[in-house]
């Protein structure tokens, strides 16, 4: 019989480097363990971007298990609560406290947070991890969308970008925010204003946006990226046609020159992926976004992204 007991409560800013290196030990011990290599090979200080960027995104929004008598941190998830969803952010166990009930606390904490909220649960996870597949599964989560990661080493003198006929590509700018947000609700049903403030912003100076406009002037995607020790992304974004996600993935990956960033490509979408193929890109991994309390519906070509994990 377990003598752990656990009680749930938030982090402080005390928590932050005990967090870091609980997602740093808890990601390298479970892939080690079951893929045979660790996930992240830099140090467990970069995994204080979590903190770091969630804190600044959402204060107060991630829920720790503590074991009660060490008083150690056995489990922490971040959520994002957003207008017209809830997201379920990155969810570790610590390797000590596996298989103790740790996540299913953490899980729980959340779902009962989005249903008092009246809100669908989104969250992406694993697809080649069981027991994440699991603990989602169990809790009522029904798979919508199956994701490729790929990752592409991007040559130092860059590379060019052809834009699909009578299209334009440029940085975004601040003025761009309200057009970005009525595209995603238009093609996801999701809203979060709040991110892409954040992102232009730029305080931390880790991240880019691209907006791409169609034939007629209108706001056609957008796509997010990051640059940080702790996380190398292209993501969020969205937009309505294949051909235009191909122009604005590679105008993208241009401003991650001599870095491999790594981004998700909906596997559905066939024409981008074989263009994947062709610029060299690699898989490294499989993801499936999931919600829970609603049907996903979405129109558009969605490029989500472990950092923010905020749709
Ligand atoms: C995945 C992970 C979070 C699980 O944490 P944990 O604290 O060991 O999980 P729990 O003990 O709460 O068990 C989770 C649930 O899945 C169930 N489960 C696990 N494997 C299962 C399987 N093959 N089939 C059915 N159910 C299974 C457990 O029985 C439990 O359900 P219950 O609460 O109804 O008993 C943990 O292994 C981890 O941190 N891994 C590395 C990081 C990661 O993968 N994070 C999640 C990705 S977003």
């Amino acid at each position: 019989m377990s003598l752990l007991s656990f009680r749930t409560r938030l982090m402080v800013w005390a928590d932050w480097d005990e967090v870091a290196q609980l997602i740093h030990q808890s990601l390298n011990v479970w892939y080690e363990k079951n893929r045979g290599f660790k996930l992240v090979s830099g140090s467990w200080e970069t995994m204080r971007v979590f903190p770091r960027v969630y804190e600044s995104l959402d204060p107060n929004c991630c829920v720790l298990v503590e074991e009660t008598n060490s008083k150690r941190i056995a489990g922490s998830c971040f959520f994002h609560p957003r207008p017209r969803h809830v997201s379920l952010g990155i969810l570790n166990t610590h390797p000590d406290f596996f298989g103790h009930g740790v996540a299913s606390l953490l899980l729980r904490y959340v779902i009962d947070l989005a249903e008092h909220q009246n809100k669908p649960l989104r969250l992406v996870s694993g697809a080649t991890n069981v027991d994440s597949f699991s603990l989602y599964n169990k809790a009522g989560f029904v798979p919508a969308c199956f994701y490729q990661d790929m990752i592409f080493s991007v040559p130092v003198n860059g590379l060019t970008t052809e834009c699909p006929h009578k299209t334009l590509i440029r940085n975004a700018a601040e003025s761009d925010i309200p057009a970005i947000v009525r595209l995603e609700l238009e093609l996801t049903g999701i809203e979060r204003e709040q991110d892409y403030r954040y992102f232009l912003k730029n305080e931390d100076g880790i991240w880019h946006v691209s907006v791409l406009f169609g034939v007629s002037g209108q706001l056609d995607g957008f796509i997010v990226s990051v640059n940080d020790p702790g996380s190398n992304m292209l993501g969020p974004g969205v937009v309505r046609t294949e051909e235009q996600g191909i122009a604005l993935i590679r105008f993208e990956l241009d401003k991650h020159r001599g870095c491999s960033p790594v981004w998700l490509v909906p596997s559905r979408c066939r024409t981008l992926v074989n263009a994947m193929y062709e610029l060299g890109a690699k898989n490294c991994d499989l993801h499936i976004s999931q919600v829970r309390g609603t049907e996903f519906s979405q129109t558009g070509i969605v490029f989500p992204t472990f950092m923010p994990e905020t749709g």
